[in-house]
């Protein structure tokens, strides 16, 4: 029913009008922003895609000349185990053991002994480039610098590519879109080089590499052609190319509506040409991607309807904000950031499993996603109120759960202790940040309560009970009950939200203990609403934390930390400690004098230089709820938190490119601006900005 009532289209204007909603001209302010550009890119393509698959392509609409990825869900590879005495097999990696409050833990991280078998799970398995579709000029060499009159257009409210050129003086033009149901991309090739037997398009699959943590911008190798196989069954109007890289098997099926022939390129290569009859001047296919069954998906109408009526849905329903980017040009840049990420989440942060940083465009961290990275991913659309793509990955604490309380069980807590970098079986990558993070706790308790306070229900409170549970008795057990001090203690060791301290001496930072408290709060509440018991145990360790770290009257990264502001590495990367009040919702433990300064403190001593992703969103939450919205919109435009022209988030030195979590992020502060927060009503905007919102939810 929310859905329904959040979508404007198809409301009547009785309704619509007592609702004060969807009044914007969004479609005219989505196309203002629609992609124009007149050469290729060589980092960041243009894309199209469904949330789990995604096809970028260079100026011609297709990967012609840059062999930018296909990437989806699952499209997974493993390389062989390694041959090392000992470290054949995954039972040979066995970690380390470190100290924990007078007992030894058991933590997934490298071990000098075990090192083949520890990078094979770190690199193991790694996401797959399924194929690259690109033009064929007949046997000429031909370059990008040989086109003329190159013009690229996306139409963000259609999902469609429109790609044209001049080759020799004669026109070319190209449409690309994706269906929003299957991983199936397709195109309409119109031009006189047909029938002089001078164009086609070609196909070709590359090996997985595996090699790289950060396969960018092109992922698979193409040239490494004698270590997999393809095969090709041609039919009338279709051929499938089933490709077999060691026990990873996929099929590419193509299909055609006129007259084509499509053959190998040679015995010694993977790579197709499809080649239409010389009677034709338009080629119209579809090439979908599957695991195994073939799932055709109709003709290039078919899929090109679906997909406009997919995308002017999406940009229908929900949220909206309009800025006013006529007379203000940091409003027009803003929302340009916002309705391109909006765009890019759709396509690249929307699967079923959570995204990785650089989405579907190329690998980061092979191909993996972060645990503690879903928040920065997910949290956006309960904001707009975006639901279904929302729903699409939240699925996954349900998923891990059972390798959540293993995880816990076998480092002797109770429980169910969430993972970290973790491909789609739920195993979480060895390393010593991944082991021993523990943020990610508490974003269930996140997701839960935004999804209670929109579907107050049975069901809400039934389908988050078990994961909240699991979670609270995890995050309880890790407390320790420190004697001396009769408080409970969080670390060591552990890392914090910034990474850059010393495991062994990092004991309550000052954003976990917000968050752990925070989450012990939820999980109380759901138990009293479903009737249940409230554990002794989640009350007494949220009542008795440690008290927030205070020196000098501001807020410091952990209790004990020496010079803190003075060291380089640790007043830089995340300033985490500055989400208690922005971020999350002030907690009965917040002193916002102390809270005040330490925004000064941060402000003055941190270097921003090195800040990158959900630092600004981030800052800008903070000054937001501090009041200060100039401050918050200057965050989200710093220098250092660039969106280049397609709209990718391209800052940060030591992060993958595009870096997600910036996008995912300016949604959701732009969201916590519009739609407000429990006692304070949005739009929150600079004075003098006439802006526009409709169909947010609040933050806490
Ligand atoms: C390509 O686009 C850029 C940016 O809009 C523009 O400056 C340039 O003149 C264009 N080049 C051509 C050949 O149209
Ligand atoms: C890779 O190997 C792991 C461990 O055996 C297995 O769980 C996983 O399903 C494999 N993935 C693929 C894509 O082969
Ligand atoms: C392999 O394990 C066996 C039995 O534990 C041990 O004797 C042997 O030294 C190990 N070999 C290597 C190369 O580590
Ligand atoms: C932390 O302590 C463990 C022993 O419990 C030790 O093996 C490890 O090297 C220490 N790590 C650091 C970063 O000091
Ligand atoms: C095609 O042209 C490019 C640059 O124009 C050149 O680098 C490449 O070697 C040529 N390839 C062949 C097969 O001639
Ligand atoms: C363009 O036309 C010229 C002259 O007809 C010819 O030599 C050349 O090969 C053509 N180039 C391409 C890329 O078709
Ligand atoms: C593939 O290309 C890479 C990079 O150019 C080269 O180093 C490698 O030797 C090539 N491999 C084969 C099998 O040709
Ligand atoms: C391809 O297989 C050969 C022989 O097994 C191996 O040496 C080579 O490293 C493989 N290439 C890649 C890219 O994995
Ligand atoms: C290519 O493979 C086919 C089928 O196996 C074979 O008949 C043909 O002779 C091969 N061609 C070359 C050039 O090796
Ligand atoms: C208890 O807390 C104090 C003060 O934070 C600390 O110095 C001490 O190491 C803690 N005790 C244990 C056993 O962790
Ligand atoms: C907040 O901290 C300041 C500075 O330490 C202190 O003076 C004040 O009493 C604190 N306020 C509360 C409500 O604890
Ligand atoms: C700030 O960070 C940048 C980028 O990491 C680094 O080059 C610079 O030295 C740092 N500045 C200070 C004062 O530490």
């Amino acid at each position: 029913m929310p859905s329904l009532l959040s979508r404007c289209n198809i409301l009547p204007i009785v309704l619509l009008a007592s609702l004060g909603n969807c009044e914007i001209d969004r479609e005219s302010i989505v196309r203002q922003f629609n992609l124009r550009l007149n050469q290729s890119h060589p980092y960041s393509p243009v894309q199209v895609g469904n949330g789990n698959f995604a096809f970028g392509v260079d100026v011609t609409g297709l990967q012609t000349f840059l062999p930018h990825n296909t990437l989806s869900s699952w499209g997974w590879h493993n390389s062989s185990l390694p041959t090392t005495p000992n470290q054949t097999s995954i039972s040979d990696y066995t970690g380390v053991d470190w100290w924990t409050h007078g007992r030894l833990v058991n933590y997934a991280q490298p071990n000098p002994a075990e090192k083949d078998i520890g990078q094979w799970l770190i690199s193991n398995p790694h996401r797959i480039n399924l194929g690259r579709v690109g033009l064929w000029f007949g046997e000429k060499n031909v370059s990008e610098d040989a086109l003329q009159r190159k013009s690229q257009v996306l139409d963000l409210w259609e999902g469609a590519i429109f790609s044209s050129f001049t080759l020799n003086g004669s026109r070319v033009e190209v449409e690309t879109v994706a269906s929003p149901e299957s991983d199936t991309v397709a195109v309409e090739i119109t031009s006189r080089l047909f029938k002089g037997g001078e164009l086609g398009v070609f196909f070709d699959f590359p090996y997985a590499s595996g090699k790289n943590k950060f396969d960018a911008p092109f992922v698979g190798i193409f040239n490494a052609t004698a270590n997999h196989t393809t095969a090709l069954k041609a039919r009338r109007h279709g051929a499938t190319i089933t490709h077999t890289l060691d026990a990873t098997t996929y099929v590419a099926d193509i299909t055609w509506e006129s007259d084509a022939s499509i053959a190998r390129v040679s015995n010694f290569s993977h790579r197709y040409v499809l080649k239409p009859a010389r009677s034709e001047d338009t080629l119209t296919f579809t090439i979908n991607f599957a695991p195994r069954t073939v799932e055709r998906s109709g003709t290039f109408e078919d899929v090109k309807d679906n997909a406009v009526d997919w995308w002017s849905d999406y940009w229908s329903s929900g949220a909206f904000i309009s800025l006013p980017t006529s007379s203000n040009s940091s409003a027009k840049e803003l929302q340009r950031r916002i309705i391109l990420s909006q765009y890019l989440l759709a396509v690249n942060g929307a699967g079923k499993d959570p995204a990785q940083e650089s989405g579907l465009v190329n690998n980061g961290w092979y191909g993996k996603f972060h645990m503690e990275m879903v928040f920065w991913h997910l949290a956006h659309w309960t904001l707009w109120n975006k639901w279904s793509l929302y729903d699409r990955s939240v699925g996954v604490y349900e998923r891990f759960l059972p390798t959540s309380y293993d995880r816990a069980r076998h480092q002797g807590y109770q429980g169910a202790r969430i993972g970290k970098m973790s491909d789609p079986t739920g195993r979480s990558a060895p390393g010593e940040i991944n082991s021993l993070l523990i943020w990610q706790q508490p974003h269930p308790m996140y997701f839960a309560e935004m999804e209670y306070r929109k579907f107050p229900s049975k069901k809400t409170l039934k389908k988050w009970d078990r994961i909240l549970s699991g979670v609270a008795d995890f995050m309880v057990s890790y407390a320790w009950f420190n004697e001396t001090t009769k408080v409970y203690d969080l670390g060591p060791p552990m890392y914090p939200v910034s990474e850059n301290t010393n495991p062994n001496q990092t004991v309550n930072p000052t954003f976990e203990l917000a968050y752990w408290r925070f989450g012990l709060d939820i999980a109380e509440k759901w138990q009293k609403r479903q009737n249940k018991p409230v554990p002794a145990t989640w009350r007494n360790v949220r009542d008795n934390l440690a008290a927030f770290p205070v020196e000098n009257d501001v807020y410091v990264l952990y209790e004990g930390i020496k010079n803190m502001w003075a060291t380089p590495a640790t007043a830089e990367d995340h300033p985490g400690l500055l989400g208690i009040y922005g971020w999350l919702p002030p907690g009965t433990r917040l002193n916002l004098t102390i809270f005040d300064k330490t925004v000064d403190k941060v402000y003055k001593s941190w270097n921003f230089t090195y800040s990158y992703g959900w630092d600004f969103p981030l800052l800008a939450m903070t000054m937001a709820r501090l009041g200060n919205a100039e401050k918050a919109v200057d965050w989200l435009l710093d220098p250092n938190n660039k969106f280049n022209e397609v709209g990718m988030p391209v800052g940060g030195t030591r992060v993958p490119t595009p870096y997600f979590p910036a996008s995912a992020g300016l949604l959701l502060a732009a969201g916590m601006m519009a739609g407000g927060w429990d006692g304070l009503e949005g739009p929150i905007f600079p004075k003098g900005w006439d802006v526009e919102v409709e169909g947010f939810s609040a933050a806490m």
